[in-house]
């Protein structure tokens, strides 16, 4: 048995520089084994940050912008096709600083404070959690409740769990006088934010106490059943998860990571609309480089934890640019391109092949900053070719991974990271397959031979992503340059294989009936 699997995790990562420019081909290879693909990897991320939670998710019942009981109904409309399984809140930085009792009760009375992290904003806490539960039984989604650790108490993170999910005693009472009756479902909490940063620069050591510390306190009520977080590491910090799992395991049900594609964390980071083919180039690398890093942490967390008990949450991950500039510091406001789709394909195409250790994952962010799904301007939102990559992935969620092996050739880029041609990944749900395909180079067509293994492609539905430019993006004034198309015409099927032309700089999925 655990041959098989690492025999197959091997054949779903390797990919060979064997073939001529171009040509590539991918084979799948089904397996009984073979994990599903956690549909929580489709996870999003909110936080009081520049616009958006304030004006991208939520305007007020008073608003002359259309909404819905206070949200803004253009976005949930469209969130709502994204079939978000679970959304994490209040940060980030921002978690750290948050007092929940400020954000309950009337509106009116609720204490302002100043957003230190994000611009020094002025928060008057109008979107509180009642707010919050309300928006994920919107969109039938889990919450994922970020705790303050890092200038909070024990007690204000234990009641905050008490007012959420217990049915009687004095918290359950505040929560009732506040309107709420039932108490909420609270499955995912996170104790603490970037604990080796913002959420408290604590040391690996200090912070594995205080996290035992914090959680010992957070209590199943009423049948609800917690599934507690450790603030996990950035990037390549091995240590942090080394340190984590050595001395809280017992104590946790799964560890998070941050892994955004950046440049650095001072200095410009680069512009989102205005790059040439060799930042693309190393764009696509860097967010690759999240395969190597996965891994590493993964097998720190398989020393401890052979059983795979414990989860791995990337829960943030994107692209990070400049600030668009005359938007406010510190808000994060960037646009996204073509350039972001790939970066969203590559990484969750990733995150699939991990998904026996990697159960949940969390773009940054959901609305207006960073890597965003919505960009609102006053009355006005456009769909980020984010959105549509997204959107086209919706099958994989909850689906049987298919696992495959993908032959393609590779471009260098600039700092020497290789970058492949083609990336796939497929899965099997309700009798369909679905497999997902990238051509990542900039100027030729790729042309790829899908071995199907057996698998049935009596209808083939597909679609496609792709701009005339890799610097295309969508605006308000100009809201539709890319969208979804109908993909009909580029394969065809003979002798168990299929041969689809994927051309530059697009992504393709097909399902396959
Ligand atoms: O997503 C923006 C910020 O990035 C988050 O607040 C923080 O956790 C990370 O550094």
């Amino acid at each position: 048995m655990k041959l098989k699997l690492s025999s197959f995790a091997l054949a779903a990562l390797a990919s060979f520089p064997v073939l001529g420019a171009n040509e590539a081909t991918v084979t799948l290879l089904p397996s009984e084994e073979s994990p599903i693909i956690a549909k929580e990897i489709y996870g999003q991320f909110a936080e009081h940050l520049g616009t958006c939670i304030y004006g991208g998710l939520w305007v007020g019942e008073n608003s002359p912008i259309p909404n819905t009981n206070g949200y803004r109904t253009d976005v949930l409309n469209a969130l709502k096709e994204l079939k978000i399984p679970v959304l994490r809140w209040p940060g980030g930085c921002f978690a750290d600083e948050y007092h929940w009792m400020d954000g309950i009760g009337p509106k009116e009375n609720r204490p302002r404070m100043v957003n230190t992290n994000w611009g020094g904003t002025v928060e008057d806490n109008s979107f509180g959690t009642h707010d919050f539960f309300n928006l994920c039984e919107m969109l039938g989604c889990e919450p994922y409740l970020s705790g303050n650790v890092g200038s909070g108490t024990v007690e204000e993170l234990a009641k905050w769990v008490e007012y959420i999910t217990a049915e009687e005693g004095p918290m359950a009472n505040l929560r009732r006088q506040n309107g709420r009756e039932k108490p909420w479902k609270l499955k995912y909490l996170g104790v603490g934010n970037e604990s080796w940063g913002c959420g408290g620069n604590f040391r690996p050591e200090y912070y594995a106490d205080v996290y035992r510390r914090y959680q010992t306190y957070c209590r199943n009520f009423n049948g609800n059943r917690l599934y507690k977080i450790a603030s996990g590491a950035s990037d390549y910090d091995y240590n942090w998860t080394e340190v984590l799992m050595k001395n809280a395991r017992n104590h946790m049900d799964g560890i998070s990571l941050h892994y955004y594609t950046v440049t650095g964390w001072s200095g410009r980071k680069g512009s989102a609309i205005d790059f040439d083919s060799e930042d693309y180039y190393w764009t696509l690398g860097k967010c690759l480089e999240v395969k190597d890093v996965v891994k590493r942490h993964c097998d720190i967390m398989n020393k401890y934890d052979p059983k795979k008990r414990i989860g791995l949450l990337v829960d943030e991950w994107g692209t990070w640019w400049d600030e668009e500039p005359g938007t406010k510091s510190g808000h994060l406001y960037q646009q996204n391109t073509m350039r972001d789709a790939m970066v969203a394909a590559l990484s969750l195409n990733t995150f699939h092949r991990f998904t026996d250790r990697v159960r949940m994952t969390n773009i940054a962010q959901i609305a207006n900053v960073l890597q965003s799904m919505v960009l609102t301007k006053d009355d006005k939102m456009v769909l980020t070719p984010t959105y549509y990559l997204f959107k086209m992935y919706v099958p994989h969620q909850d689906a049987k991974l298919l696992p495959l092996n993908v032959a393609t050739p590779m471009i260098r880029a600039r700092d020497g990271r290789m970058v492949p041609v083609v990336d796939a990944t497929a899965s099997v749900k309700d009798g369909k397959t679905t497999i997902s395909l990238v051509n990542t180079d900039l100027n030729e067509t790729a042309e790829i031979t899908i071995d199907l293994a057996g698998i049935s492609a009596k209808n083939i539905n597909g679609e496609i992503l792709t701009s005339a430019g890799i610097n295309d993006y969508n605006d308000f004034g100009h809201p539709e340059t890319i969208t979804l198309k109908p993909f009909t015409k580029g394969w065809k099927q003979s002798r168990g294989k299929l041969t689809v032309t994927l051309p530059a700089k697009s992504i393709v999925t097909l399902t396959l009936g």
